[in-house]
């Protein structure tokens, strides 16, 4: 089959590999057929290299066609179409059974001490081949699948395998609706589905993001939008009686613009060989550190901070003064998806689509342009903000170019 897979740091091409097969009786082995990035995967596609070897197949937002099952899966058969959550999850462990699946017990990966194993998403989180390919194998498919119905596109329901609950989750955990005001961080595609979900559970809602499409596209849907400009945390403080908003949920993550101590760090860390870089990295690794810090300072007393944007440093400093003194709370984690989804499938599948999910992918493209699609969105050219992979479109024959007659000389 043809899947995308990582090369080095910012190179993802486009190769032949292995088939999945059926390798456990909870295993399922899916065809395809609509396959986001992700703002997770440019971490990889960034900074997250010493964990990775050239060839693993990534991605982690998929969606497909069931092709063949193991024995232990009984609640989809092939030929349903369905929805693959990121995290692999067994449902039934201690953990899971706390609706905390991102944990899961039996899937966690102790060689690295982190929690669920995830689609294709390094070595940290189990090197498990990922979902930006042909075909995919699903382990603990038994517990992970979602069937979905077949008469809506596949934008209605291919984000319930990831950026939907991850907002979703980043917003319960802001305390709305208890809380009034939330200020979102970051309005890529998580930051949009959470100032989204901000409004629709009465909350009053502030964006910011550097990116003016992004900002239009969030002012749509009502929120107030801001750049990142110096008087931006004084013009929110004064939009919230000089206190600050009750909340502040950060959508950007690790690479935060405007960090330069973090960026040198990671910048540096990155050129080394991945032997003295991985170490390097697990223990002593700073995070890009701006947004987070704004979150901090930005929110009021007793207020809460929801991190859904991803960190992954082992040492990176944090204003505990501030913290401690402003009795903040602070929550965060990798999405628990499957504890969310059954109350989310009725808002995706509502005709009024209250959430937008028909309104946020700016390109649909091949597979095999996944590496153009990684471009657009690392970069952010052409109004892009969520890239879907289509395995089932065929690219465009590239037409040769017509042989330019040199024109003849005249005298
Ligand atoms: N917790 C989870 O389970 C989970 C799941 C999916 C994604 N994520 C994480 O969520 C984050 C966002 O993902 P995305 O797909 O929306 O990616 P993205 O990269 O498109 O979005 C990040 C946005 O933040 C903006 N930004 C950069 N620096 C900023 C700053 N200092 N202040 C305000 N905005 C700033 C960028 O312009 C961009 O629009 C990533 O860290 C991703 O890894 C977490
Ligand atoms: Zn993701
Ligand atoms: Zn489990």
């Amino acid at each position: 089959m043809r899947a995308v897979t990582w090369q080095g740091p910012e190179h993802v091409s486009v190769e032949d590999a292995p088939d999945p097969i059926i390798q456990q009786p909870t295993d399922a082995v899916i065809r395809v057929t609509s396959t986001a990035i992700c703002g997770s995967d440019l971490h990889l596609y960034e900074v997250l290299g010493p964990f990775m070897t050239p060839g693993d197949v990534i991605g982690h937002e998929p969606m497909g066609i069931v092709e063949e099952i193991g024995a232990g899966v009984t609640h989809v058969r092939p030929g349903d179409r369905v929805v693959v959550p990121f995290t692999i999850s067994c449902g039934r462990c201690t953990m899971c059974e706390q609706a905390l699946p991102s944990q899961c017990e039996t899937t966690q990966v102790t060689e690295y001490g982190t929690g669920a194993a995830l689609l294709g998403y390094s070595k940290l989180y189990g090197q498990v081949p990922g979902g930006q390919a042909e075909y995919l194998r699903v382990p603990h498919a038994d517990y992970g699948l979602m069937k979905v119905g077949t008469e809506l596109p596949d934008e209605n329901y291919l984000f319930l395998s990831d950026i939907l609950p991850t907002a979703w989750q980043a917003v319960q955990y802001a305390g709305v609706p208890e809380h009034r005001t939330l200020v979102v961080l970051g309005l890529g595609p998580v930051g949009q589905f959470s100032a989204r979900i901000g409004r629709h559970l009465g909350a009053r809602v502030f964006g910011v993001d550097p990116v003016p499409e992004r900002r239009a596209l969030a002012e749509r849907y009502g929120i107030e939008v801001f750049d990142l400009s110096e008087g931006t945390v004084g013009e929110i403080r004064e939009e919230t009686q000089g206190r600050g908003p009750d909340a502040v949920l950060d959508a950007v993550g690790m690479e935060a613009e405007d960090s330069p101590v973090g960026g040198l760090a990671q910048t540096l860390v990155g050129k080394l060989p991945d032997v003295v870089a991985r170490p390097l990295m697990e223990h002593a690794g700073v995070d890009r550190l701006a947004a987070l810090h704004t979150a901090l300072d930005l929110v009021r007393r007793g207020g809460t901070v929801s991190l859904a944007g991803v960190y992954g440093g082992a040492a990176s400093p944090m204003p505990l003064l501030t913290m401690f003194d402003k009795q903040l709370q602070l929550r965060m984690g990798q999405c628990n998806v499957r504890s969310w989804t059954d109350e989310l499938l009725p808002l995706v599948e509502d005709p009024a689509d209250p959430l937008g999910v028909g309104d946020l992918v700016t390109h649909r493209l091949p597979l095999e342009e996944a590496a153009v699609g990684y471009d657009l969105f690392q970069k952010k050219h052409d109004g892009c903000i969520k890239v879907v992979l289509d395995p089932t479109i065929v690219p465009a024959p590239t037409i040769a170019p017509t042989p330019t007659i040199a024109p003849t000389q005249t005298h």
